[in-house]
């Protein structure tokens, strides 16, 4: 029997858990599976030893120190911490929050909760049309009542990486605290709490080759301490700011995937992107009407998002059965809704539905990428071979020429 091939090319979403990971992993599991708060036995102190050498880990990748690292079930709950904690604890300076359009839901709809039950005030900054923001942008929407000021790194869309260095310069100017959502950026691109200027960040293990269910918040406390208000309480566990048995594998894996990250960034960025300008040129090579969404240059390496014009990315992505790629329109709750992102950026309803998310990764080949061309390639002109708006377009252009 022939095995079907498969080509996993959704990275932004999840990625495989690295071997050497899981090894690091597994022992936890069984016998060195002490309870990290047990005080009174080796089992309990080897589990401590464990998260602790993890801690360090998660605070190399990031030039923070060790006790600056609060590990979490990932990035939502690290994004709830920052957003809720932060603005409970500083309440005394006012309540309003800027953050972007474009960010994660796992900001944007803690800060509609926010809004809705009346704790904050929150501005939603615009961006460009690809995607970044103006830092003047930034500086007009601080008010004397802005507690915090929300940017994520890159984006999950579509890869595009904002300033942030030069944002927190205008936000750290005011007095205001600074956040980051870094889940898609850590382990990618270089992420220096310092030479950044970060104050709060949130990455998850399970976009880095680590295992899901586990993440962390980075809490700024060398020159200007940051104080949160804890949002799940009960055992004081994580110096008081979230409470719960820690998930020792987890947070091994978490250790360990920056621990190779760190080491192996650099080199796999440039392997990335060279695969992802790879996919990039084989489609427009063989296809007319291929628009590219986000920044064309500061953007993640692992990234491609466009649009097939005429094509809808529902049915393309049904039709790649295997080759596993995002459309731009997410299904949630059984509607085919656009991506507030593609909107955000000016994308009009038809590309937008007709876009599709590529994220390569660590195991990539060279020959998947070309796998991934040919079909994506034949998929498209099926689809347009039936398609009577295409024809039409067709039609136009040729006269046009
Ligand atoms: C930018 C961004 N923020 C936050 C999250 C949520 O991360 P987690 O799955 O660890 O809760 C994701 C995951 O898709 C993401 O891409």
């Amino acid at each position: 029997m022939q095995v079907r091939r498969r080509v996993y090319l959704d990275h932004h979403a999840t990625t495989p858990v690295d071997r050497r990971v899981l090894e690091a992993m597994l022992p936890y599991f069984t016998e060195k599976f002490g309870n990290a708060a047990s005080r009174h036995h080796a089992y309990g102190w080897e589990a401590a030893d464990a998260v602790e050498q993890a801690r360090a880990q998660v605070a190399r990748l990031l030039n923070a120190q060790p006790s600056e690292i609060v590990f979490t079930s990932g990035a939502t709950e690290a994004n709830n911490l920052a957003l809720k904690g932060a603005l409970e604890f500083y309440a005394e300076r006012g309540n309003h929050i800027v953050t972007v359009a474009t960010e994660h839901k796992s900001v944007l709809d803690v800060c509609r909760y926010l809004e809705r039950t009346g704790k904050a005030e929150v501005t939603y900054l615009r961006v460009d049309r690809y995607g970044s923001i103006d830092p003047d942008d930034v500086r007009r929407a601080l008010t004397p009542r802005t507690v915090l000021v929300s940017v994520m790194h890159a984006n999950n869309e579509i890869g595009t990486i904002h300033e942030l260095a030069e944002i927190a310069r205008i936000v750290k100017g005011a007095g205001v605290l600074f956040h980051t959502d870094a889940t898609q950026s850590v382990g990618k691109i270089a992420v220096d709490v310092e030479a950044l200027g970060i104050d709060l960040l949130s990455l998850s293990a399970h976009k880095i080759y680590g295992p899901k269910g586990a993440g962390a918040l980075y809490v700024r406390s060398k020159k200007q301490r940051v104080r949160l208000v804890p949002q799940i309480h009960g055992g004081g566990h994580e110096r008081g700011l979230r409470s719960g048995t820690l998930n020792v594998p987890g947070i091994v894996g978490l250790g360990e995937a920056c621990k190779i990250a760190s080491e192996e960034r650099e080199s796999e960025a440039l392997r990335l992107q060279a695969l992802r300008d790879r996919l990039y040129e084989g489609l427009i090579r063989e296809l007319d009407d291929v628009v590219l969404h986000g920044h064309p240059t500061r953007r993640l390496p692992g990234n491609l998002n466009v649009s097939f014009l005429d094509v809808e990315g529902e049915s393309l992505l049904m039709a790649l059965t295997d080759v596993a790629v995002s459309s731009g329109a997410a299904c949630t709750s059984a509607t085919l809704e656009t991506s507030h992102v593609l909107r955000a950026i000016g994308v009009d309803e038809d590309t937008a539905q007709s876009s599709i998310r590529f994220g390569l990764g660590r195991f990539n080949t060279e020959e998947e990428v070309d796998y991934a061309i040919d079909r994506v390639v034949a998929e498209v002109k099926r689809l347009r071979a039936l398609s009577p708006a295409y024809a039409a377009r067709s039609r136009t252009k040729s006269r046009g020429s």
